[in-house]
């Protein structure tokens, strides 16, 4: 069992530490409310499977899951359709490219997006999830994400919302490519619309903290025993995140930190000490591979005092 009390006498020093380093970051600002966030925040919820947490720094700063949000919407899609359908659209392989570039979508055949977790494949995703309208898809990943973070009160920041679709340029050239390439089927905007909602839904630390905790025991919910994942989805997500869930920094994330994890242009990581821990952190200045500078630091520095591993 986790020693939360060791962890909590830690943590104090640890984020004042690493707090510091968002110095070294910017807040993203291409979809423009994102920008309207403290750079200096940070703060960190570790979540046990019995239900025991340690809270620090800026817990209460609420945050949109950007692309966290990939993980789980991908896990819908899988459990909607299933494995063979799902990869018929979207690849298993990092790109090595920004997490919003569409060269390999012309470059490489059969043109599909490399991955889940850049944004052309999330978009194709988000055209996989089942539902009659964009609407009734948008209610079924907020009622998923408020059944996985237990939290029924979560809901989308609707001023990140518009604002992503009304500077979603760059989105919108790569979704009428999948398009042409016939991945996406339907209506771009309807699909696009299903994207930018959970990607606008608003959380905080302990949230995701509840979300990487159900991923770290393979989907069940470790109060109630209940399997709410089929645990091969929460694997493929899991090697996802080890392989591009911190996009091009991935490799580096994984030696230097060593977990799984989901980053998010909001500040936002998740990521998980397998069979043990959920761990959600917010820290919006972002380095250039657009993870939080603040929060990787603290990530590495706790997994490196408390020998975490994912092996
Ligand atoms: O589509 C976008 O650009 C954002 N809604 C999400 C991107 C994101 O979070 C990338 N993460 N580092």
């Amino acid at each position: 069992m986790d020693d939360l009390e060791s962890i909590k006498a830690y943590l104090p020093e640890a984020v004042r530490a690493c707090r510091t380093h968002s110095e070294q970051g910017e807040v993203a600002a291409y979809i423009p409310e994102l920008s309207k966030v403290p750079s200096d925040a940070l703060g960190i919820c570790i979540l046990d499977r019995y239900d025991q947490y340690v809270l620090e720094g800026d817990v209460e700063l609420p945050f949109t899951l950007q692309s966290i949000s990939k993980v789980f919407t991908l896990i819908l899609a899988l459990m909607d359709h299933g494995e063979d359908a799902v990869f018929s659209k979207v690849g298993k392989e990092p790109t090595g490219d920004d997490f919003n570039s569409m060269l390999k979508l012309e470059l490489v055949e059969p043109g599909i997006p490399f991955n889940p977790m850049i944004n052309a494949g999330a978009i194709a995703i988000s055209s996989l999830i089942a539902g009659s309208s964009p609407q009734e898809k948008s209610e079924r990943v907020l009622t998923f994400f408020r059944q996985i973070t237990r939290n029924h009160t979560i809901d989308i920041n609707h001023d990140v919302y518009r604002s992503e679709a009304a500077s979603a340029h760059r989105n919108r050239s790569l979704s009428y490519f999948l398009k042409d390439n016939g991945v996406l089927t339907g209506d771009v905007e309807e699909v696009l619309d299903v994207y930018f909602r959970h990607c606008s839904i608003q959380v905080t630390c302990m949230d995701v903290a509840r979300m990487a905790l159900l991923l770290a025991c393979d989907g069940t919910d470790p109060a109630t025993g209940q399997q709410l994942i089929p645990r091969r989805y929460v694997q493929i997500a899991k090697t996802f995140m080890i392989t591009c869930g911190m996009y091009n920094a991935s490799g580096e994330f994984a030696i230097g930190v060593g977990l799984p994890a989901k980053s998010g242009v909001s500040g936002g990581i998740l990521t998980l000490v397998p069979g043990r821990l959920g761990i959600g952190v917010v820290g919006p200045a972002l380095n250039n591979k657009g993870n939080s500078v603040a929060g990787v630091q603290l990530l590495e520095t706790l997994s490196t005092r408390f020998e975490w591993s994912m092996f």
